[in-house]
């Protein structure tokens, strides 16, 4: 299973009740298995940006490809099975066990019960929590570090071609966090799971990303590798956002 290729065509998203443009103009494309993290402050336009993907968000104009299809051709819950999504108040159900969570989407695809088994076991590994001490617990027996673990792999579940991150590890200690950041871009580049990734941390984005997605304002400032975006910043705003991170 590789990554789907993702393009955003001169996107932009006006929400009913606001008086200015949550996002203006965005185009760039996102090669099958790349990780690209978006990063700016808050109220820049990442989490819309992010929701374009899945149709959470409808551009007011422009269009959002996946794999050369525009998204709103599609089934808008088909859509959101191809499409992991993972955010920082993870969301798992109380009520599921872990592998019941894990397995949400493959047994909404309809997947036979043995290759979910499989499934959930392979992704719970690669998350590094223990199968056998891990599929039949239940959420509130998790520390945070080990729901978002299980949030990443509950995305991942159907082996979607895209994963959308919205500051998944906002909320757990810098520790934790660290673990979480490597494990998870290990897990992804492993799959070829092609990812977008919010984050207002620039060292998280620095850490994680093939390139960086700058935003400022509804637009993109720049979008490069980061040894090019620390070397070569576009703009002031750019320079400034990634000043002391160039150690
Ligand atoms: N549902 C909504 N309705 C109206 N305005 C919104 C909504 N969601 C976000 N916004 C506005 O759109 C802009 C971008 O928000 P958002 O995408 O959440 O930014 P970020 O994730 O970078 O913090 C902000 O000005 C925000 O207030
Ligand atoms: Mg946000």
């Amino acid at each position: 299973m590789s990554g789907a290729t993702i393009g955003f065509d001169d996107v932009g998203v006006r929400y009913a009740d606001a008086d200015g443009d949550a996002l203006r103009g965005v185009s760039f494309d996102v090669a099958s298995g790349e990780v690209v993290a978006i990063v700016g402050p808050s109220g820049c336009g990442k989490t819309t940006l992010l929701r374009t993907v899945n149709r959470l968000v409808e551009p007011t104009s422009g269009a959002v490809l996946i794999d050369g299809v525009d998204v709103r051709t599609m089934d808008a819950v088909a859509l959101r099975r191809r499409v992991g999504y993972a955010i920082q108040a993870v969301g798992l159900f109380a009520h599921m066990t872990v592998a019941e969570n894990v397995g949400i989407v493959p047994s909404l695809l309809g997947w036979p019960r043995d290759r979910i088994d499989r499934r959930v076991d392979d992704l719970l590994e690669r998350v590094h929590l223990d199968p056998k001490r891990f599929r039949d617990r239940r959420p509130r027996k998790l520390s945070g570090g080990e729901a978002q673990r299980v949030g990443v792999a509950r995305a991942l579940g159907g082996e979607p071609g895209v994963l959308l991150m919205d500051e998944p590890f906002g909320a757990v200690d810098a520790i934790v966090r660290a673990a979480l950041q490597d494990e998870v871009t290990r897990v992804v580049r492993d799959l070829g799971t092609t990812t977008l990734f919010v984050t207002h941390d620039v060292h998280e984005a620095l850490r994680i990303a093939d390139r960086i997605c700058v935003m400022n304002g509804g637009r993109v400032e720049q979008l490069d590798a980061p040894a090019a975006i620390l070397a070569n910043p576009a703009t002031d705003f750019v320079r400034r956002l990634f000043e002391g991170a160039r150690a």
